[in-house]
């Protein structure tokens, strides 16, 4: 019986940044991205401010605009010159008009400063060099409510599914907690929903009171 529920995930598992290649298909991606659910769980609202922080070729790109409409904003950040050229073309094509995209830097997105309700980084964790100065510096990008959401390919699955995931591309939830505490986040929400990813937010740890 688990064998048959695995097979469709199986068949369908594909993408970069620690996740097999088996179907590089975006409907296939879709399968075991579920990205209605991850907006779902995110629940943007009309007007909200997201980054799509490492948004390769902007997969999430279509769902975040839709979901934070026309008096929205979303970032696409991308460090690689060629990525930001392709995401340009796609924004323009598929008409995203409330969607900007931005070269970052290794280690600055260059969005703008408290403006952002949520940061979303999607199999990107993994690529960020020294993490918590990074989230760190990103806190101040971060509006009041703000939050950043980390989905990252889980080091730590077991049995088949352990299989799809590719060694040095994926992350230890544990380690990315204490990471993001080092940086002055807590944990504010984890869901074990997507089948090979880790899915976890972080807020702001409030400074102490004295
Ligand atoms: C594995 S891909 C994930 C792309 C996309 N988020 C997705 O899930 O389809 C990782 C992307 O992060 C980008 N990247 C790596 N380091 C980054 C950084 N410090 N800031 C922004 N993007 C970065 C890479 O260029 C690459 O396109």
């Amino acid at each position: 019986m688990r064998f048959l529920i695995l097979i469709p995930i199986w068949l369908s598992l594909s993408g970069c940044g620690g996740v097999s290649q088996l179907d590089l298909s975006a409907s296939g991606r879709d399968r075991w991205q579920r990205p209605d659910d991850v907006v779902e769980v995110l629940a943007l609202r009309p007007g909200e401010s997201v980054a799509d922080l490492g948004s390769g070729d902007g997969y999430f790109l279509p769902h975040l605009s839709r979901a934070v409409g026309p008096e929205g904003r979303v970032y696409a950040v991308e460090v690689e010159a060629d990525l930001v050229e392709q995401l340009t073309a796609r924004v323009d094509e598929e008409s995203l008009e409330n969607v900007e995209v931005i070269l970052g830097t290794y280690d600055d997105p260059q969005l703008p400063d408290r403006e952002l309700d949520t940061v979303l980084i999607v199999n990107t964790y993994h690529h960020i060099e020294e993490r918590p100065a990074y989230f760190a510096r990103l806190a101040t990008d971060l509006s009041d409510r703000g939050r950043v959401v980390v989905i990252e390919p889980n080091e730590e699955l077991s049995g088949v599914l352990g299989l799809f995931v590719e060694e040095g591309h994926a992350s230890v939830q544990a380690d990315i907690e204490a990471e993001m505490r080092q940086a002055g986040y807590r944990v504010v929400e984890s869901t074990d929903q997507l089948p090979i990813q880790i899915f976890v937010t972080f807020e702001r740890e409030p400074p102490a009171v004295h």
